[in-house]
């Protein structure tokens, strides 16, 4: 079956057309001083995001390789002070990734922890070492996930979604549920400091409106909000589910916790998982770290730096997610963002 159809090149002119750049007529001056300021304000953005940055504890799912490890250097070059690092072959992982060069002489501690996604007694094993080592987790990211190649009258469509859902949706069940209350503890340790200070306590479970809790991140896709191609049928219907669940998560850990949730929704990225879908077709697709980036971004500049504010909900890190994005946006303002699902 081809992935070519004309849907899939329609989109693909769409963000080409997207990422054109006007022409600038008005002389090399304006543009000079255009290019000056936007790189004053990057150099202003990422000084902000490493202060923010700065002492952090983060978790990350799947990070020895693709977005993950993307997520790994990113958060490393922010100077984050601790990662742990989610994965499934402790050993090769270290070999491979975390014990190269590029880590050391860095400020960051990077601890490769044993969770599979497949695995609810992992997931537990890990949240109670982390406890147990008194850390507070400031930022949780879900990333990992796995796609196979599964239309919808294939012998093993069943089989394939089963093992999807495993560890796509049931996976991010099971880590929502064993590390919200550890981001959790963020907000009571906030909440002691803020009433030596006033007098007053805010409850964690209490549902106050403050944040505090921290930030809870999973990686959804594109996938999540339309299936492209049939052979992608299964991981859509997979990564759509975790959507639908990290939309519930979004108004519960931030009722129960104070956690603010976020959903990225990124297109083709170059890693070994597009390769799985067509193993040319996505040579020119943007690298890992955007997704790393855009993350960043969207705290920042949502935030501003401020621990308290609730996130953005949704992220389209890249040109092709942007495109699905801005179709997307006013449904999302409706009944993602305001709640309002139903007009009066
Ligand atoms: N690449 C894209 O175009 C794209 C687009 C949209 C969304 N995404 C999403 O981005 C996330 C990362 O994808 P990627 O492109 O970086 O994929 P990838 O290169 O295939 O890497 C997948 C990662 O998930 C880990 N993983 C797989 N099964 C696991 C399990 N049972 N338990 C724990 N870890 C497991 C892998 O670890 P091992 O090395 O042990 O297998 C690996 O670290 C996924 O959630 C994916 O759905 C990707």
């Amino acid at each position: 079956m081809t992935s070519g159809n004309k849907e899939e090149k329609d989109y693909d002119d769409e963000a080409k057309n997207k990422n054109e750049q006007p022409t600038c007529d008005s002389g090399d001056d304006v543009a000079n001083e255009s290019t000056t300021t936007a790189a004053a304000t990057a150099t202003a953005t990422k000084s902000i995001a490493s202060n923010f940055m700065r002492g952090k504890i983060i978790l990350i799912t799947g990070s020895n390789r693709g977005i993950g490890k993307a997520f790994v250097d990113t958060f490393i070059s922010y100077g984050v002070s601790k990662i742990y690092a989610g994965v499934r072959d402790i050993i090769s992982a270290k070999k491979i990734t975390f014990d190269n060069k590029e880590y050391n002489n860095q400020d960051v501690v990077v601890i490769p922890i044993y969770i599979d996604m497949n695995d609810v007694n992992s997931i537990i094993t890990a949240s109670k070492q982390i406890e147990e080592s008194g850390d507070r987790l400031d930022i949780v990211i879900n990333n990992a996930g796995v796609l196979t190649r599964t239309c919808p009258l294939d012998n093993d469509c069943v089989k394939n979604l089963q093992y999807e859902m495993n560890v796509n949706v049931y996976g991010l069940i099971n880590l929502a549920k064993y590390f919200s209350p550890i981001l959790g503890r963020r907000r009571v340790i906030a909440a002691i400091a803020n009433s030596s200070d006033s007098g007053s306590e805010n409850e964690c479970g209490g549902g106050n409106g403050n944040g505090n809790g921290g930030i809870f991140v999973q990686v959804n896709s594109v996938a999540s909000l339309r299936c492209v191609i049939p052979e992608v049928s299964t991981y859509s219907a997979s990564k759509a589910a975790a959507f639908s669940i990290t939309q519930s998560l979004k108004k519960e850990l931030w009722s129960k916790y104070g956690i603010s949730v976020m959903s990225i929704h990124p297109g083709p990225i170059l890693t070994d998982m597009i390769k799985e879908v067509s193993s040319t077709r996505f040579n020119n697709a943007p690298p890992p770290s955007i997704v790393a980036e855009s993350l960043i971004d969207a705290i920042i500049t949502n935030s501003g730096g401020d621990d308290n504010k609730q996130l953005p909900f949704m992220i389209y890190p890249d040109i092709k997610s942007k495109s699905l994005g801005k179709a997307y946006q006013s449904f999302a303002e409706i009944v993602h963002e305001q709640g309002n699902a139903y007009a009066e």
